[in-house]
């Protein structure tokens, strides 16, 4: 049992990052010197996907691209000998793969993006990921994970993470009955609530493996909160029908839809970068002496 086939919505307008999302996507954002869609590209693919689908919008085209072979710069980078350049250019996609790009016209949520796959998934089980929540899965990446508990259980499940009480308001949070540690099946779902409302401080985060289900029951939900179609309503039904599971996966989860986490996730990744981690490293490490030794405000007054 494996999940083929990745689904990758990439359609959203990502007014958060305006203007630098004015005419190009969100995914294409840098995490050092890799896009954020490539990130969630190389997860898919070592979870065992084989085709990959993308549900863009306007101003995407820059994606699609980006998977694409680039005849001219390759042929370039040829001619100057810049063979390892070369080769991390040829290295995005490995053989195999296939892309599909489908266009969701409208921004109508991410249960709409979704619902745009139905076509090219069909009636097969499939995995979903959300290219701004970059995760750095501890011992193996999330989807792979994920993976291992869809093989042992067989059905839909979905990551989360234990996220303080005062930040519920900005996730979709569960409610679970306990299967297994780190793994409970899903009672409720609840998108968005108030701290007073929350059912508990587990957090739906952007990976999910899913069954064709899903589809026939998005096709069904109406715009829920700010008139967009959730896919959170969507699951609150399949709970109904079906097990979901959801699934703490283990590892660093970097919100990279807001700056902060954007900006974390720069910090970490350079910290790691085999060409930059030493200098970047020390860079950091003076700015911070010169922080610590600057007068503080509390202490002049
Ligand atoms: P977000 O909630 O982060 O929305 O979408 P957004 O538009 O990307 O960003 P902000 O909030 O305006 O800054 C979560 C994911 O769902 C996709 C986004 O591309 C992102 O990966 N999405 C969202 C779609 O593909 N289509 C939509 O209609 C909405």
């Amino acid at each position: 049992m494996r999940i083929r086939k990745a689904v990758f919505p990439v359609a959203g307008l990502g007014t958060r990052f305006l203007p630098a999302t004015k005419a190009s996507a969100k995914e294409m954002l840098p995490i050092v010197d890799k896009p954020l869609i490539q990130y969630a590209v190389s997860e898919a693919i070592s979870a065992g996907a084989e085709e990959l689908i993308f549900i863009t919008g306007r101003s995407k085209n820059s994606i699609m691209d980006h998977f694409d072979k680039a005849y001219e710069l390759e042929a370039e980078l040829e001619s100057r000998g810049k063979r390892k350049l070369l080769e991390t250019v040829q290295e995005i996609l490995p053989p195999g793969i296939t892309c599909i790009y489908i266009r969701q016209a409208e921004a109508l949520g991410l249960g709409h993006a979704v619902l745009c796959a139905w076509p090219a998934v069909g009636d097969e089980d499939f995995s979903v990921i959300l290219a701004d929540d970059l995760i750095d899965g501890k011992l193996r990446p999330c989807l792979a994970q994920m993976q291992r508990v869809y093989q042992e259980y067989g059905t839909s499940v979905i990551a989360t993470q234990q996220v303080p009480r005062e930040e519920v308001s900005a996730y979709g949070i569960v409610e679970t009955q306990p299967v297994a540690p780190g793994l409970g099946e899903i009672r409720r779902i609840v998108e968005k609530p108030k701290p007073a409302d929350a059912p508990s401080n587990l957090a739906v985060v952007g990976r999910y493996i899913l069954t064709p289900r899903i589809f026939k029951l998005l096709e069904r939900t109406s715009g829920g909160a700010g008139g967009e179609i959730q896919l959170t309503d969507a699951i609150s039904t399949m709970i109904q029908e079906q097990t979901v599971l959801a699934y703490e996966f283990e590892g660093t989860r970097y919100d990279c839809g807001s700056k902060l986490g954007y900006l974390k996730a720069n910090v970490e990744y350079a910290l790691k970068h085999p060409e930059l981690a030493d200098s970047f490293r020390e860079y950091l490490c003076e700015r911070v002496a010169e922080w610590n030794s600057r007068p503080r405000l509390a202490a002049r007054k």
